[in-house]
């Protein structure tokens, strides 16, 4: 569904990405690991179109939309919740998921999507008039998904959504990941809990100083030498 190919990406002159390969399957969970500033969150703008330049192909269902622009990108289905999650702290739960239905694809369906993401994030539905600023962490980043999901993504993009939450949350999401799958999304998720990740995930990248050095499928690259070495300490 979505496939990368010798990816390089560049903020000007300085490259961070290094011969990125990388697809995933339609309804599968991948996960992308690595150390901070190994290039994860680069490696999802790149993909959403944004702020990089790069060279190397980017497919979705086999057309290449590495030359399109972050809003054409949307409507077909690619769609990033980013890292911190930059919602507008001064517009209510509603005003922010409305937005995420700007794409002319996915305006005339939003009230029945805002109802399937208020029945999938309950949470929402009872905040729907609280300004987004004074939420906590964890409805921050159900609110972030939430807008992601307003857009109709078919590959939807999550960079570090536990980063910050109490437990409760992180397992909340994961099963909320679980849930979006089964209702037929494609996932790649950017995480530091790679315990969690790599139990949830079908498979995983595992990206350090911009170059995959390892993938395999989610449990058993938590078994891997290399990966317990490297990432979890152990
Ligand atoms: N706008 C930018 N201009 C120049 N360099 C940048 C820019 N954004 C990021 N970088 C650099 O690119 C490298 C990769 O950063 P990136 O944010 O992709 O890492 P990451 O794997 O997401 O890390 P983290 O786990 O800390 O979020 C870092 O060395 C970072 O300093
Ligand atoms: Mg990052």
């Amino acid at each position: 569904m979505l496939e990368v190919k010798d990816l390089n990406a560049f903020y000007g002159p300085v490259q961070v990405l290094h011969g990125v390969n990388l697809s995933v399957a339609a309804s599968e969970i991948v996960a992308l690991v690595g150390a901070n500033a190994a290039g994860k969150s680069t490696l999802m703008f790149t993909l959403a179109g944004l702020r990089t330049t790069h060279t190397g192909s980017i497919l979705l269902d086999g057309e290449p939309i590495g030359d399109f622009p972050a809003y054409e990108r949307v409507p077909r289905g690619l769609v990033l919740v980013p890292e911190r999650r930059r919602l507008f702290p001064f517009m209510n739960v509603i005003e922010n998921l409305e937005i995420g239905a700007y794409s002319a694809a996915a305006r005339p369906v939003a009230r029945d999507t805002l109802d399937e993401v208020f029945q999938l994030l309950p949470v929402l539905a009872e905040r729907r008039k609280q300004v987004a600023g004074s939420l906590s962490g964890g409805e921050q980043q159900m609110l972030a998904i939430g807008r992601a999901l307003m857009a109709k993504p078919r590959v939807l993009l999550l960079d570090e959504p536990t980063e910050g939450l109490a437990p409760i949350y992180v397992k909340l999401l994961f099963d909320l990941i679980v849930n979006l799958r089964r209702s037929g999304l494609t996932v790649l998720i950017v995480e530091q809990n790679v315990h969690h990740v790599l139990r949830t995930a079908d498979r995983a990248y595992v990206l350090e100083n911009g170059r995959i050095v390892l993938q395999g499928q989610g449990e058993s690259l938590l078994k891997d030498e290399r990966l317990k070495v490297a990432y979890l300490g152990l």
